[in-house]
């Protein structure tokens, strides 16, 4: 096991069980989600989150679903499934995994429309668990690609969480950190805290905490600081969407610590699975955005710490152009530029 909690896992009793994350680091609580509703709304609201982990939970949800459609024939349960499919994809749009994960299932069932629907229903299941264990495989070799990129000693900072909470395990950018470790490098980990709802500080700094690496947590705007005195000597993070020209969509926050990386000469690097790449994108200006609730922003910890009717933007992700971007880490390699060849050759599709 790559750690020890378990982020999103089947249940024998065929329900969904996740950590929940908004109670981290001070609870450690596990839910157990019944309904695809119950599903839908543990990604909504953050209790499971992450590109990967949201793409294997959405592909658990609309297992879960299918299991209660009752239908005539394929027909009727194939568009009660897309339906169900639909809800799934509507509670995030930024992380393409979330899509990827919810068309895997649903172009599994169309390929086995000739099933009867119970062996269907039980095939649904059988791939969204199989995701989960293929999420782990995937994650510890972009940690072996990956961390040959790491100088030992290495002094790495990260933003918002891209670690096993944020994957069915073992995580992407901290995946490489961990797979770095294991290998015997002396890394010390600068984790950003990521306002406004503070990932770094509540979920890499425990997941970091807890595997033993050595880590120091800074408010996002301490980074330039640590960089300017030469304490920083790798940027690694992870990714929610990767146009093809390499345009990187990651959390609000991440383009300004490219950018500080690129003024220093710090190496920046977004280590991501194949399935956060949107080759159907030409560039990051075309991938949506989430606007979350200003909630987020006028209070922290549930205590407001703005004044009453100020009016507040809170995109939840940023685009990081892709000139700022040193490597992509994938399972299957380190993608450099011109990423608009070198993505779709990693893709399989040149
Ligand atoms: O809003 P979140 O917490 O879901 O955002 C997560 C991130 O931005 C991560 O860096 C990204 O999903 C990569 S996770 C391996």
């Amino acid at each position: 096991m790559a750690e020890d909690f378990v982020t999103v896992a089947w249940t024998p009793s065929g329900s969904v069980r996740l950590i929940d994350q908004t109670r981290l680091p001070t609870e450690e609580v596990y839910i157990e989600c019944r309904t695809i509703e119950e599903v839908a709304d543990a990604i909504r609201t953050m209790r499971v989150r992450g590109a990967p982990a949201i793409g294997v939970t959405a592909a658990m949800g609309l297992a879960l679903g299918a299991q209660t459609i009752q239908a005539e024939n394929f027909k009727e349960f194939f568009a009660a499934l897309e339906a169900m499919g639909s809800l799934l994809m509507r509670t995030r749009p930024t992380a393409v995994n979330l899509a990827w994960g919810v068309r895997r299932l649903l172009n599994l069932a169309r390929k086995s429309r000739d099933l009867p629907l119970p062996e269907i229903k039980a095939a649904l299941v059988a791939e969204a668990r199989a995701m989960q264990e293929e999420d782990i495989r995937i994650n510890r070799a972009m940690g072996q690609h990956g961390q040959s990129l790491l100088p030992d000693p290495a002094r790495v900072l990260t933003h918002c969480n891209a670690g096993g909470l944020a994957t069915a395990g073992y995580g992407t950018a901290v995946g490489v950190i961990r797979a770095a470790t294991e290998a015997g490098k002396r890394i010390m980990v600068w984790v950003d805290e990521t306002r406004p709802l503070l990932q770094g500080a509540r979920l890499t700094a425990w997941e970091l905490q807890r595997a033993g690496i050595p880590a120091t947590l800074i408010t996002d705007n301490m980074a330039g600081h640590f960089m300017a005195r030469g304490q920083v000597d790798v940027v690694v993070v992870g990714a929610d969407r990767i146009a093809r020209n390499g345009d990187v969509a990651n959390k609000i926050g991440t383009y300004s610590v490219a950018l500080l990386a690129r003024a220093h000469g710090i190496p920046f690097y977004v280590a991501a699975p194949i399935s956060t790449l949107d080759l159907s994108l030409t560039d990051g200006s075309q991938i949506p955005i989430e606007e979350r609730a200003p909630d987020e922003v006028t209070h922290v910890g549930g205590r407001r710490v703005a004044p009453a009717g100020i009016r507040v933007a809170n995109p939840a992700f940023d685009v990081t152009p892709a000139s700022f971007v040193d490597a992509i880490i994938t399972e299957r390699g380190v993608a450099r530029a011109p990423y608009d060849v070198s993505l779709p050759r990693l893709a399989g599709e040149a």
